[in-house]
């Protein structure tokens, strides 16, 4: 009972469980004016053969958005790709999916996982982009204390960065441990991006850092061409729909698959309230 009370809720954050539910759902959302980043949920793969089979199905996923005409690019784990295995197989099988991409015209996005995958992950990144893929990014955390000296180094390559708060549970030695001086920090994150040359992906359902985004935007004329925001599939719908109508782009980062169980515990502990919901939905199955 508590497991299938688990599903119903995780369904909430979760855009299906097959290829064929995932395009449904990416074709509603960008008939309502959303762009999406699609995921294939997993981490911590540690079987290399499962790695290979995690390449295949995200090629696979691009070439069956484009085929159906989706606006919708991919963003994928490292671990995923056999990060814990080690650094090589996963900068390979990034290099087969970007390879892939590139012929289809789509661009994949590195997520960043916990502190111990920031070093590793930032090294693939440069890995690829001196590869010569230019359709990459990467995403940056506020609260980890040296996130602003690692955007200050990407500089040079002129990155797509996504701009996150950040969602693991990381020690006060290496982190803000106070919500609001990552608040702060993200801000200030957001600043700095946006002032550099590259792309910036805001991705908040914050509406004070969405509204301090967009002065700072207004203020300072960056062109619309320069930045996007992103949300969660299923987190404050209402607030997707307001930034889109003001005329922002906004892309929905929407994950399918059965794999979801820590991808929920991260949206869980985002906040308490999804708890409240969680429970209902334990007693109610
Ligand atoms: P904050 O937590 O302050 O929330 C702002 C408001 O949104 C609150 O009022 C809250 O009610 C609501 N809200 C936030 N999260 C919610 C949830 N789960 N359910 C319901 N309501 C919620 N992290 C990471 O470490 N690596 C990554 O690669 C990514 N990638 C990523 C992509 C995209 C598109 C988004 C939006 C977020 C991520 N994250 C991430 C997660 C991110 O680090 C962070 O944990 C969440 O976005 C929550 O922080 P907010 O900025 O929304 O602010």
């Amino acid at each position: 009972m508590a497991a299938k009370g688990l599903k119903l809720g995780a369904r909430r954050f979760v855009a299906g469980e097959t290829l064929d539910d995932f395009v449904t759902i990416v074709r509603a959302l960008n008939d309502a004016g959303f762009l999406v980043a699609s995921a294939i949920l997993g981490e911590e793969v540690s079987v290399v053969e499962e790695t290979r089979d995690v390449t295949a199905r995200y090629k696979e996923l691009l070439t069956r958005l484009s085929s159906e005409g989706l606006k919708a690019n991919v963003a994928l784990k490292l671990t995923h790709l056999g990060l814990g295995i080690n650094e090589k197989l996963a900068a390979e099988n990034l290099s087969e999916i970007l390879a892939h991409a590139a012929t289809l015209g789509n661009f994949v996005r590195i997520d960043m996982e916990d502190s111990a995958c920031v070093d590793a992950t930032l090294r693939i990144f440069r890995a690829v982009r001196s590869a010569g893929f230019t359709n990459v990014g990467t995403v940056l955390q506020a609260y980890l204390y040296r996130t602003p000296a690692d955007l200050a180094a990407l500089g040079d390559c002129c990155p797509n960065l996504r701009l996150v708060k950040g969602a693991y549970l990381e020690p006060a030695s290496i982190a803000f441990p106070k919500k609001s001086d990552v608040d702060a920090a993200f801000k200030r994150l957001i600043e700095q991006a946006l002032q550099s040359g590259g792309y910036t992906a805001i991705a908040t359902h914050d509406d004070d850092a969405i509204r301090h985004a967009t002065e700072f935007i207004r203020k300072n004329a960056i062109p619309l061409d320069r930045f996007e925001f992103q949300m969660l599939y299923g987190v404050r719908r209402a607030l997707q729909a307001r930034v889109r109508s003001e005329g922002y782009t906004v892309r929905i980062a929407a994950p399918f698959g059965r794999e979801w169980y820590p991808y929920f515990m991260r949206r869980l502990a985002e906040r308490p309230a999804n708890l409240l919901f969680l429970v209902r939905n334990l007693f109610h199955s």
